[in-house]
């Protein structure tokens, strides 16, 4: 990308520089990172958007503020409003999006150093991408345990628990502590592979992040561990973080599907992502 230009919101030359970068075989080792946003146009709502995000339709739940529901000391006491929920945040009825889709592409192109999300949709796996090049920063539904006393509950258990909407307890009855699926939430410690992962951002020669406000900690912080060498791609509905800040900044300032297509195009890849994503 031109040293001489300021950070810009896209224009054609930036996008055009970026593609001419990826395709001189410059970004070998791209790092990802994603939030709620990528999965809005599959239907699951994401946090913080005025309308339509989760915390603006919790008012039926009557939580004190809206990320009690996944806060662990309002958990310990009240367990019902999280399960409410949860059955509506149970993966397994959504279809990846295109930009799920463009981030498998580039692991099929051996272009993905690492993928950070913040999203417990799985919607990445279901979308192709293998579970080594995923950092699930925030847990996922994967697995689920006793917050006492860390005992694992059996998975058919907890799909029949949140299936009928009820809270599932320790199967040890001496424990008898609440259970709840392995998703990090306010107030718990992020998973080991974060913290193992955290210094990627400075061996990547390309970041991209999309679908995110970065507005929690620590995750927020991964773009600024880029090199300043390391060009940053935003593409996100509005500015967040640290992004534009930089020389080599690009702001997509748009939908993430439109976003990635013109990327895609840019780079001559769009028929192979749009097929790609067809057989998802
Ligand atoms: N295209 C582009 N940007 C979008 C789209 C879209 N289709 N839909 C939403 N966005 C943008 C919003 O404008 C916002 O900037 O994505 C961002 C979503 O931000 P949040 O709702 O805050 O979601 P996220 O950043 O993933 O939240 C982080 O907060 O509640 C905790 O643990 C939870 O992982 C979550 C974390």
């Amino acid at each position: 990308v031109d040293p001489s230009t300021p950070p810009q919101t896209l224009s054609a030359r930036s996008l055009e520089a970026l593609a001419q970068y990826i395709q001189d075989g410059r970004a070998q080792k791209i790092v990802v990172m994603v939030g709620a946003g990528i999965s809005t146009s599959a239907g699951i709502p994401d946090f913080r958007s005025p309308e339509t995000g989760l915390y603006a339709n919790l008012a039926r739940l009557n939580l004190p503020y809206a990320e009690a529901v996944f806060d662990i000391s309002y958990f310990r006491n009240n367990p019902e409003p999280f399960y409410t929920l949860a059955q509506e945040l149970y993966p397994g009825k959504y279809r990846p999006t295109i930009t799920h889709s463009f981030i498998n592409l580039l692991h099929q192109k051996g272009l993905l150093l690492k993928l950070f999300t913040q999203n417990i949709d799985c919607l990445e796996r279901e979308a192709g991408v293998p579970a080594d090049k995923i950092v699930e920063a925030h847990g996922s539904f994967a697995k689920q345990s006793c917050i006492e006393c860390k005992k694992s509950y059996p998975e058919e258990r907890m799909q029949e628990a949140i299936h009928k909407k009820w809270v599932p307890h320790c199967l040890d009855l001496s424990c008898n502590g609440l259970v709840k699926p392995e998703i990090v939430f306010f107030g718990e410690q992020l998973p080991a592979a974060f913290f193992e992962n955290r210094n990627l951002p400075s061996e990547a020669d390309l970041a991209i992040v999309m679908g995110t406000s970065l507005s929690v900690q620590p995750f927020a912080s991964l773009p600024s561990f880029c090199e300043d060498r390391t060009p940053r791609l935003l593409i996100n509905s509005e500015q967040v973080g640290d992004l534009g800040g930089r020389r080599d900044d690009v702001l997509m300032l748009e939908d993430c599907d439109s976003g990635v297509r013109k990327l895609a195009e840019a780079c001559g890849w769009l028929e192979e992502l749009e097929a790609l994503w067809a057989k998802t």
